[in-house]
């Protein structure tokens, strides 16, 4: 396989080198080369290559499942083991990536990781934990920002076996050295889970974060998991604890305008919002039925999720996702009249002046409502839905 190419963005998002090499060794443990194939005579690169010569198919077929109406979406392969490394191969990693474009923003506006430090124990909650790639992602963060706590509670569920098992193993791979740690699996569903943590007795020196991955577009339609889902957050706000729920989701419009909702349940429970918006007043957003919100970032994908992209015809070094933090004030205590930018929602595509040169417009959300940014010379390098909006006019 040919080396990394040159980033086209060179201030994209890296995940670090641990995640990357737990990812390889957990998919040269967990996976299947092709029959003759002698897995003890060849290289790590190479195993991979011929696990994703093995399995690129498998990828394809999950692309498509996933490119479907999502609520529809119910078995995946009717193959568990080999869902499992179809997802490690080929969303595993840009799921990562969209989380913790997600939560980095969040540290730079509101000292995210700061806050966590507040506490001794951090109870992380993985709901649809898949492949457990948003712990991965938030672990990996709270150790690069040093809020590592005292102790760590990982509850990993999902209603699928293989993936529960896959996620424990990949977690133990890269946090293995993460001093009192412990890893719950539990094979529920969300209303399940739900009274379990509800059964719970949390103390103030405890955080719950809850993690929601590509869950919400599969239980959107079930009135009980969505129901034990709100009411989960209900009692937690009513218990008074230190609480955050995070979600990356979907950015198609249909389900972006149903976390466009979910974000007004959670703020109407009492939650503040910490990503993507600048503000914790209803969305300006819902007033023009044209309009939806959903977060960009990009990041720098390894050589093998190359590979699988190029074998999919798909580019992915922009990531789209519906990408939402709203937290407890026992967490963070946002102060909103620090924060007077305007994020991005909207990136209309260049117009001409008439002169030589094309101008655009950003769309914007603010504190007061939605406005479209000054004339911006068109440039090559577009800021991104879901950043803080930087006048180039003014320079
Ligand atoms: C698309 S995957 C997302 C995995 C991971 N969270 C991520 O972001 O990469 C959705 C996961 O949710 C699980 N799941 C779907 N509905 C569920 C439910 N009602 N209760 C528990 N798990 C569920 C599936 O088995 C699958 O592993």
């Amino acid at each position: 396989m040919k080396p990394n190419p040159k980033p086209s963005n060179p201030d994209a998002l890296k995940l670090s080198t641990d995640l990357l090499k737990g990812w390889r060794r957990s998919l040269i443990k967990l996976g299947k080369v092709p029959r003759g194939f002698n897995k003890k005579a060849a290289a790590s690169d190479q195993i991979i290559d011929a696990l994703i010569r093995e399995s690129r198919s498998d990828v394809a077929q999950l692309w498509s499942i996933f490119n479907q109406e999502r609520s529809q979406i119910g078995q995946y392969l009717n193959s568990p083991k080999r869902e499992v490394i179809a997802y490690l191969l080929g969303f595993h990693l840009p799921n990562i990536a969209r989380y913790q474009a997600m939560l980095i923003r969040s540290h730079q506006r509101h000292q995210l990781f700061d806050g966590f430090k507040n506490f001794s124990h951090i109870h992380l909650v993985d709901l649809g934990c898949g492949t457990g790639a948003l712990t991965l992602g938030m672990l990996d963060l709270i150790s690069r920002f040093k809020a590592t706590p005292k102790s760590v509670t990982i509850d990993l569920v999902d209603r699928q076996k293989e993936f529960l098992n896959s996620a424990k193993a990949i977690i133990e791979e890269n946090f293995s050295h993460l001093p009192n740690k412990r890893i719950i699996t539990g094979r529920l569903f969300v209303k399940e889970y739900a009274e379990k943590l509800l059964a719970q007795d949390f103390d103030k020196s405890s955080c719950i974060v809850i993690q929601l991955g590509y869950l919400l577009n599969e239980i959107q339609r079930n009135p009980k998991e969505m129901k034990a889902l709100c009411m989960m957050i209900e009692q937690l706000i009513k218990k008074q604890l230190a609480f955050a729920v995070t979600s990356i989701d979907s950015s198609v419009p249909s389900h972006a305008k149903f976390m466009m909702n979910f974000r007004e349940f959670c703020r109407d429970q009492g939650l503040q919002t910490v990503y993507p918006c600048n503000h914790n007043n209803p969305c300006p957003m819902f007033k023009d039925d044209r309009d939806w919100c959903y977060s960009e970032s990009e990041w720098q994908p390894p050589r093998e999720q190359l590979a699988i992209d190029k074998y999919l015809d798909i580019e992915r070094r922009r990531l789209g996702s519906s990408s939402y933090m709203l937290v407890s004030p026992q967490l963070l205590d946002i102060t909103w009249i620090k924060q007077p930018s305007q994020v991005i929602v909207g990136r209309p595509t260049a117009q001409s002046n008439g002169k030589s040169h094309k101008v655009f417009h950003y769309l914007l959300c603010s504190n007061k409502a939605l406005e479209k940014s000054k004339q911006q010379p068109h440039s090559n390098k577009y800021q991104l839905r879901g950043e803080y909006f930087k006048d180039t006019t003014r320079c």
